[in-house]
């Protein structure tokens, strides 16, 4: 595709795309990211893992000013996180996330909700819209489901709309959230397939998953978090078969002999 052509040229202005230095967040007395220091390369995909509450969400809501942070900063190609405005807009179409829950527009057809960022935020006219919007949806192999409404796919088929819905904005970098824990086994391969594609096209993307075998396979890096901490990162293969910390031994004890 050609906006990850345009990506790769990229890489020699700035190889740095994502960059949190000393990042602080509480709610109330919780103090649920603590000194986040994490470089994401252009073209880099990293997983995110760790325990529940440990801050992988909040991490990612970060990044595209979902959530605010108290102390530290965040820069995206560069540029520090916008505050508001257009601005904001244009950074939230930067950064494509996909959450477990599919958050597709429900009274849109699905190239509706494919086209409509990309017209309103991105101003392009319908016609071009349509054309990427079909592009995209047959690359994550949707195509045919174009005219009907959200409720009338499978939810795997919705998280790959969702997916082709953040492409359409032609993103800097991908968010994934659990994406795949919602869905039923049989669907959960059909979706990690096309973010086993988009990291092959060189896409940079942080992905939160318990899918280890996805983790082995896609990620150039692990950054394993508990307590608002990233307590340590490393290569998958080397974070799974030796991992540094009690913390991440306990973890993967639990999750990879279940
Ligand atoms: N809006 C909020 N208000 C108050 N507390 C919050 C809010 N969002 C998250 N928290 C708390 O912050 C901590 C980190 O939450 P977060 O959702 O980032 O964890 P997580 O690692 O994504 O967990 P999980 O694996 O269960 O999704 C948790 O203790 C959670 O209860
Ligand atoms: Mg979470």
């Amino acid at each position: 595709m050609t906006e990850v052509s345009v990506a790769k040229e990229d890489v020699a202005a700035t190889a740095e795309l994502v960059v949190l230095k000393s990042v602080n967040k509480h709610f109330g007395a919780l103090h649920v990211l603590q000194d986040i220091d994490l470089t994401i390369a252009r073209g880099e995909v990293v997983v995110v893992i760790g325990p529940s509450g440990s801050g992988k969400s909040t991490l990612c809501r970060t990044i595209n000013r979902l959530e605010t942070i108290d102390s530290g900063s965040i820069s995206i190609d560069g540029r520090p996180l916008p505050h508001e405005g257009k601005e904001l807009a244009r950074l939230r179409a930067d950064v494509g996330m996909v959450f477990q829950s599919f958050n597709l527009f429900a009274h849109k057809t699905v190239l509706e909700n494919v086209t409509l960022g990309q017209i309103k935020v991105r101003k392009a006219d319908k016609k071009a819209a349509e054309e990427k919007a079909r592009a995209l949806l047959d690359r994550v192999g949707v195509g045919s489901q174009a005219d009907k409404y959200p409720a009338q796919l499978s939810g795997g088929q919705q998280q790959r709309v969702a997916i082709a819905r953040a492409l359409a904005m032609d993103p800097k970098v991908m968010l994934f959230d659990e994406p795949t824990s919602a869905l039923d086994p049989e669907m959960i391969n059909e979706v990690l397939e096309v973010m086993q594609q988009l990291a092959r096209d060189g896409m940079t993307m942080i992905v939160v998953t318990h899918e280890m075998g996805f983790a082995r396979s896609a990620a150039n890096r692990v950054v394993f978090m508990a307590d608002g901490r990233i307590v340590e990162q490393a290569a998958p293969d080397q974070f799974f078969s030796a991992p540094r910390s009690d913390r991440a031994k306990d973890f993967l004890s639990k999750i990879l002999h279940h």
